[in-house]
């Protein structure tokens, strides 16, 4: 997820006129055709059982998508020094062990989620804006992007079926602020664009739901990205067959204690948070898994929260953040050059909803570009 520096500036009028209820407006843009060749990915499939549902013109929109993205890394980053379109800045990534519980119910022994195995990992920690040079101590979407690594099994994607990794990506925030594609789409040409006025628009294009929840995303400040709390926001499948049910994930800090935001923050404070914890003790994080509970529950709305008082939370495994060492110029060009997407999965954690479908051709995409334009070899550990 994306959040320019600049929609903050049209959103006192843009909201204003979002209030006056004002309605949808259509894509606008003419997008031209794709330079990375798309690769042999296949759109996903819905899951109607599991309360999915097309949108009109899914795949067109997400290859739209894909475009102006593209565009907009090419436009932002000189060859050789791509990065991320979305949560370029990373606090860092850290060896970490994923645990299992040693006890878990049938209805979540499901695909890895094997009681008492325990996996390697790697978690990139990042901000969520777009622009690279963000202050920490700035208000910001905080991102966690766990890779479970030694994962056997058949995977998801189609150009990377024998992969041994399974990743999660989670925000600081339950929800996610955009759901409709023709909006989203309309939202990120709003926000690419180089005119003033269409900038105004983006409240249109998101609708005052959508503008409160990305408002409230980017809000956050955190002291340390090991103590905060992070949220798939959207749903996933939870194994297969009769009794496959839909899921949320969340993580957070296995103690509840946070540290108070420090009197007089450098600029990459969270980075040095996380090397000064890391190197004086380890970290304990817990998994946690919110099997959907109702219908009622949306799968295909990004923006509904299924409620704790609902559908609780299990812990599903704990995470053990060694020290070590981890701020290392091979180690960050080595997370740079990661790629992270909900489809680097096992078909029992398949990514569900309108927005994990989006992001099946637009993560792919994104990551082939950045990769080709920096020269890097781009494989799964
Ligand atoms: C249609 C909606 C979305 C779009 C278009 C989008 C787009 C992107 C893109 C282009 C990247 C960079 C990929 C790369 O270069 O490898 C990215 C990274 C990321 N996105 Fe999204 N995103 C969307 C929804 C979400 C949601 C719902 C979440 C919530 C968990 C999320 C969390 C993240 C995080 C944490 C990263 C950084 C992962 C890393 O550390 O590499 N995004 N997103």
């Amino acid at each position: 997820m994306r959040y320019r520096c600049r929609f903050t500036l049209s959103l006192p009028i843009g909201l204003a006129c979002a209030l006056c209820a004002c309605g949808v407006h259509p894509a606008r843009t003419v997008i031209p055709a794709p330079t990375v060749t798309p690769n042999s990915s296949r759109y996903p499939s819905i899951d109607p059982d599991l309360g999915e549902h097309l949108y009109p013109d899914e795949k067109p929109i997400a290859e739209k998508l894909s475009v102006v993205i593209e565009e907009s890394v090419r436009k932002q980053y000189a060859a050789g020094s791509a990065r991320r379109d979305a949560h370029p800045k990373a606090h860092g990534c850290v060896k970490a062990e994923f645990h299992v519980v040693d006890t878990l119910p049938a209805t979540l022994t499901k695909g890895m989620f094997l009681p008492g195995k325990t996996y390697q990992a790697w978690i990139r920690f990042s901000n969520g804006s777009a622009d690279p040079t963000h202050a920490d101590i700035k208000r910001d979407a905080r991102g966690m992007a766990i890779k479970v690594l030694g994962v056997p099994g058949r995977k998801l994607l189609e150009d990377e079926v024998d992969a041994t990794t399974q990743d999660f990506i989670m925000i600081n925030h339950p929800v996610f602020f955009a759901t409709d594609p023709a909006r989203y789409l309309s939202f990120m040409d709003d926000a690419n664009s180089d005119h003033f006025y269409r900038k105004l628009l983006i409240p249109f294009d998101l609708g005052v739901r959508g503008t409160v929840i990305a408002l409230k995303t980017r809000s956050s400040r955190i002291s340390n990205p090991l103590q905060a709390r992070y949220w798939s926001m959207v749903p996933y499948q939870l194994g297969s067959g009769e009794g496959r049910q839909a899921v949320k994930y969340s993580a957070r800090g296995c103690s509840a204690r946070t540290d108070p935001l420090p009197k007089n923050p450098g600029h990459d404070y969270l980075r040095d948070a996380l090397r000064s914890t890391l190197q004086s003790g380890d970290a304990c994080m817990e998994f946690l898994v919110q099997p959907r509970t109702s219908d009622r529950m949306d799968v295909e709305d990004s923006r509904m929260e299924w409620k704790e008082a609902e559908a609780p939370f299990y812990k599903l495994a704990t995470i053990r953040v060694p020290p070590q060492t981890f701020d290392t110029p091979e180690q960050n060009t080595f997370c740079e050059n990661l790629s992270f997407t909900p489809w680097h999965a096992l078909p029992e954690h398949k990514p569900l909803g309108v927005t994990n479908r989006l992001r099946k051709v637009i993560y792919d995409h994104i990551s082939r570009v950045r990769h080709e334009m920096n020269g890097a070899a781009r494989q799964e550990p």
